[in-house]
């Protein structure tokens, strides 16, 4: 026994910061965030409690199940942050709803929604509950240092619930944890205890970008293949891929890894940017309300986030299209490419022609770097390409400027490695 989906509900705040709104006080601009990441606007909580957030989403979605609070045998937060360390925005929540419930918060970053998943589901195998509400609830935008260019941009703030009933419908689901406070982390408040000597920094989110980048790519891509495999399905079989939106060129890279096309990757990043683990429910809904999502449906769920944790799911849709439409939000999907394998040259020709799209007899041994107007991003997920294509690994540091020097780099490694 497992469970179904009968009912989600989202909350995105009123409030509306563009790109453009970005650059008033920081040195940014709409071009560089929306080519590096696709986020053009996010939602600010400038108003709501990520309580108010989290209350607006499980009654959006109780209402579309049917349920009523009373009804409800568990409630259980995904969030990194509520209102209070104690109580809990699970307790909060069960507080403003009146509901009569056990209520508890887990914390699995941009992971949470798959991870309060899996725990929902050993409830239903136990027979302990008939009616679960799942909330994913985070206001990232006040865990931020907004002087902190590199980060800020990224995030936004939301709120996504679902109700989860006595069902077959989670066919398979894995996550995973692999500890680590470098890549990503916020820190708590410090106390003024007068016999602390421990200062923890400031309670902001720090990030190696390029280093969660590549861990992203790598997560989502595995992700989706191994809970596919372990549903006994193709990745043909799946009508879309409902992703955790941290950076559209995230999700392209990881499509193109899956070698899955476009339309089959949803994205609201555009308009919604990061909302940890907010972003993959509050997409889900509003799939459902747009009518996008029919019964029977196979979705792939993949998310990774702080800690590094990761969750994977193949979900099968089984509710009708959801009565009202989604409070806010837009849909965008990426376009597709291939790829084959040659000499160590002709390998990195078409690694980089194919990534680029651009015509192979372009690329000869003297072409540098900076000839193919490589961004940072270009540049990691190239070597990603490369670091597949040969089994070697290419760190980041490494000076390369040119093709050549990328050949013979590449064929010292393969020398070593033999
Ligand atoms: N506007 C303009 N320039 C900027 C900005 C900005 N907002 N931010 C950084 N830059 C500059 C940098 O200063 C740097 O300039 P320099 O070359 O002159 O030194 C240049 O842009 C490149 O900076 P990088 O930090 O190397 O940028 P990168 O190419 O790595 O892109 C990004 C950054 C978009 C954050 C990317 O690394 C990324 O998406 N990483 C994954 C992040 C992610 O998914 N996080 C999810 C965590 S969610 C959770 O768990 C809570």
């Amino acid at each position: 026994m497992s469970f179904t989906i009968t009912g989600t509900g989202s909350y995105l705040p009123g409030k509306v910061v563009t790109n453009d709104d970005l650059t008033a006080f920081l040195d940014t601009s709409d071009e560089w965030i929306s080519t590096r990441t696709g986020i053009r606007a996010r939602h600010v909580a400038a108003q709501e409690t990520v309580t108010d957030m989290a209350v607006a989403a499980a009654r959006a979605a109780l209402e579309d199940s049917g349920s009523t609070p009373e009804q409800v045998d568990l409630i259980l937060c995904a969030t990194l942050a509520g209102e209070y360390i104690t109580p809990s925005l699970g307790c909060m929540v069960q507080k403003e709803l009146g509901a009569h419930c056990p209520a508890y918060d887990l914390n699995a970053a941009c992971s949470g929604f798959l991870y309060a998943l899996d725990a929902a589901a050993g409830y239903f195998a136990r027979g302990r509950v008939k009616k679960v509400l799942v909330i994913c609830a985070e206001a990232m935008t006040r865990l931020m240092d907004w002087t902190d260019r590199s980060t800020c941009v990224l995030f936004g703030d939301g709120a996504a619930a679902a109700v989860l009933e006595p069902g077959e419908d989670l066919l398979s689901i894995h996550l995973s944890a692999a500890g680590n406070n470098d890549a990503l982390c916020i820190p708590h408040v410090n106390g003024n205890c007068p016999y602390s000597g421990y200062d923890r920094g400031p309670a902001s989110l720090m990030m190696n970008g390029q280093e969660v980048y590549k861990f992203a790519v790598s997560a989502m891509s595995k992700g989706v293949e191994k809970v596919a495999e372990e549903a006994g399905i193709s990745l043909e079989d799946i009508a879309l891929v409902v992703p955790h939106q941290a950076n559209m060129r995230i999700l392209e890279a990881a499509r193109k890894k899956l070698g899955m096309p476009a339309e089959k990757i949803a994205s609201n990043i555009d308009q919604c940017g990061n909302t940890s683990a907010a972003s993959l429910p509050i997409l889900l809904d509003q799939l459902s309300r747009q009518g996008r999502l029919k019964k029977g449906d196979l979705l792939a769920l993949t998310a990774f986030g702080g800690g590094l944790t990761t969750g994977a799911c193949i979900l099968r849709w089984a509710k009708e299209k959801s009565k009202k439409t989604a409070p806010r939000g837009n849909f965008s999907c990426e376009q597709k490419k291939g790829g084959i394998i040659m000499s160590t040259f002709e390998s990195i020709v078409k690694v980089i022609s194919d990534y680029r799209e651009m015509d192979p007899e372009e690329i000869t041994l003297s072409t540098t770097f900076e000839d193919l107007a490589l961004d940072s991003l270009d540049m990691t997920e190239i070597l990603m390409g490369l670091e597949d294509e040969f089994g070697i690994t290419i760190e980041p540091d490494e000076k390369l400027e040119n093709v050549e020097q990328l050949v013979t780099f590449i064929d010292d490694q393969l020398e070593k490695n033999a």
